[in-house]
Order: structure tokens, then C-alpha cells, then sequence
């Protein structure tokens, strides 16, 4: 767990930082938004130390994020950034073992680990691990940053926008991985991005700055139902915001029995793209298929419209 109390960072005469008090739960997804120059980056990095508070304190597991140095404290928390830092004259593999190596893990141990991250994250070692950072596309040098942020096992990872030079389709892709190696790691990730959209998708909770201050912190749901202010309002876009809603849930809850004409959508498609297949194809209903192709009942355009409404406060 890590407990942010009353964080404040100072330059000159601005807290760009602004009493923040936040915690975030072990083995979730925090994402922290707000525009440029709200205090995402600093705040972040106050976490691991490379930015050292003006006030406050932050405790990781309740104990204060000062009880060790800052080397050693950043060895134990993965940082990935977005223009990932590789070192470009080493290998992927170096890259990836820097700190298993700065930790004393012997050959062997490191060895193992490099080709365990490098299968996790679909790059094949017999053409990737030896590779330099410039034969890479850019969705590939970020897969090794964020493996190379992980080697150590660490119980906590800081992304700061990692996926923010991406291409869509890689984006997408790059963030599905993330939900599942969060899974399947139990890692405690804090994610920075500029957009609401990624943070919606990837947040278990949300964190939105505006001017250093933390204007609200909540689940998804929690920030599209009730946002705390008019910029949160605005940061969620007003025309979006129906879409968002129907992003969050899944087909499965909507299915009803029946049968409809066409190609099936997939039960675990979310209600958005489930919506926007419908009004594509000019159906008012499809039939809906399960992992293994079964028909398991029709989804109808109009539920799917009426659960995008406003909720009831
Ligand atoms: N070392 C520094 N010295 C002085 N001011 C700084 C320093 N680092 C950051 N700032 C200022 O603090 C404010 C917050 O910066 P920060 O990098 O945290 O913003 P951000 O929300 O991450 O923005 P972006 O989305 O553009 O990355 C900015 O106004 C910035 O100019
Ligand atoms: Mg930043």
C-alpha cells in the first residue's frame, strides 16, 4: 500500500504540488490525470525519490519512504517513461538484466528471468535479446522498457505516459498487456497519463490534478457518475461521457434470450463497441456468442442506449 499524507513540492513560490493526501490499494491500478503542468510527473516522482517533498510524507506498507537511501529505494520501485530510456548501446537483454545485475543476481538467475519477460511480452528471445534499442519499433522498445522496469520483481510500478507515443492500434494493445501482466504479477502500478480514456480503462481509481491540488480521487464510475468539479467535468468531455459509461461494463448483463440475424458479437465485448457494431451494421439487435462460439441470446440497441444514460444520483 502507499499512502501519500499532505504532499506538498515547492519551486520558487508555487506548490506544484499542493497537499495531496492520497492511498493507493496493493495489487491496483492508480492512474493520475490532469493537464500539462498539474504536478502528475513530480507528484510521481516523489513516490520513489527522485523528486524529494517540501512537506508531507509518504509511507510504503506504512513505513516512511525515507527509512532507506534513494538508490536502494528506487531499485525495489520499476520506472518506465515514455521515451522508455533504454541505454542504446546495450542489448536488449543488458537493458532488461540492469538491475537483477545492480542487485548481485547471479548469470543464471538473470538469464532466466530476461526469457521469462521477454516471452510475457511477445518478443520472441531468439530474436529480440540480442537486439540494440534502434532495431526495434517504437511498441517494442516500450514492451522492454516496462519489462525492463519489472526484471527486479518489484512490488511497485511507476509509468509516466508509457504509452503516450504509441500509435492507437499499439496503444490498445500495449495497454492490454498491462492489465494482464498487473494480473499476473500482483504489482502495484501508478500510471500518468494525459488521457481520460486510458486512465478509465486502465484505473481501478482515478486521480485528477489540477494546479498541484488533487481535485478527486475515485473509481471510474465514481468520476464519470459524479464528477467533484467543473474541470473534472470538462476533463471527461460532456459529448464522451455516454460513451465512457457504456466502456466500463461488459455485454453479459444485457443479454436477453432470442435470436437476431447476423454476424454474433462476443459476450465479452464491451458495451461500446458492442453499440458501435450495432449502428454500423443498422441492426437494432445481434446475436451473441461466448468464448466458444455459442449463440447465448441477442443484445438489442436500445438497452445498450439506455444504459449510456445518466445515472440516478
Ligand atoms: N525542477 C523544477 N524546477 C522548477 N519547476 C519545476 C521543476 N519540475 C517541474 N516544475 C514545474 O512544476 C509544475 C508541474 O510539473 P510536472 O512535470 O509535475 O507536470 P505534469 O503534470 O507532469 O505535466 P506534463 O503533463 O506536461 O508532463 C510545472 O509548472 C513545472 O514547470
Ligand atoms: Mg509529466
Amino acid at each position: 500500500m502507499i499512502e501519500l499524507r499532505h504532499l506538498v513540492k515547492r519551486y520558487g513560490e508555487t506548490n506544484v504540488v499542493d497537499d495531496v493526501s492520497m492511498v493507493i490499494q496493493p495489487r491496483t491500478i492508480a492512474a493520475i490525470v490532469g493537464t500539462s503542468g498539474s504536478g502528475k510527473t513530480t507528484l510521481m516522482r516523489m513516490i520513489n525519490r527522485m523528486t524529494e517533498p517540501t512537506g508531507g510524507e509518504i509511507l510504503i506498507d506504512g513505513e516512511d519512504n525515507r527509512s532507506l537511501p534513494g538508490h536502494e529505494l528506487r531499485r525495489r520501485i520499476g520506472y518506465a517513461i515514455q521515451n522508455h530510456g533504454l541505454f542504446p548501446h546495450r542489448s536488449v537483454a543488458e537493458n532488461i538484466a540492469t538491475v537483477p545485475r545492480l542487485l548481485g543476481w547471479n548469470e543464471k538467475r538473470i538469464a532466466d528471468r530476461v526469457d521469462e519477460l521477454l516471452h510475457l511480452f511477445g518478443l520472441d528471445p531468439a530474436l529480440f535479446a540480442k537486439r540494440h534499442p534502434h532495431e526495434l519499433s517504437g511498441g517494442q522498445q516500450q514492451r522492454v522498457g516496462v519489462a525492463r522496469a519489472l526484471a527486479a520483481k518489484p512490488n511497485i510500478l511507476l509509468m509516466d505516459e508509457p504509452f503516450g507515443a504509441l500509435d492507437p492500434i499499439i496503444r490498445t494493445k500495449a495497454q492490454a498487456d498491462l492489465l494482464t501482466i498487473q494480473k499476473a504479477t500482483d504489482t502495484t502500478i501508478v500510471i500518468v497519463t494525459h488521457d481520460m480514456e486510458e486512465a478509465i480503462h486502465l484505473g481501478g481509481r482515478i486521480a485528477v490534478m489540477d494546479g498541484g491540488k488533487l481535485l478527486q480521487y475515485a473509481s471510474p464510475a465514481g468520476i464519470l457518475a459524479h464528477p467533484a468539479t467543473p474541470f473534472v467535468e470538462e476533463l471527461i468531455g460532456t459529448n464522451e461521457r455516454p460513451f465512457r459509461f457504456l466502456s466500463l461494463g461488459t455485454l453479459d448483463a444485457l443479454v436477453e434470450p432470442g435470436q437476431a440475424p447476423g454476424a454474433p458479437i462476443a459476450a465479452s465485448a464491451n458495451r461500446r463497441d458492442a453499440l458501435a457494431e450495432l449502428l454500423w451494421s443498422g441492426r437494432d439487435a445481434a446475436p451473441v456468442a461466448d468464448a466458444q462460439g455459442r449463440t447465448v441470446g441477442v443484445v438489442r440497441t436500445a438497452s445498450l442506449v439506455s444504459g449510456a444514460a445518466r445515472p440516478a444520483a
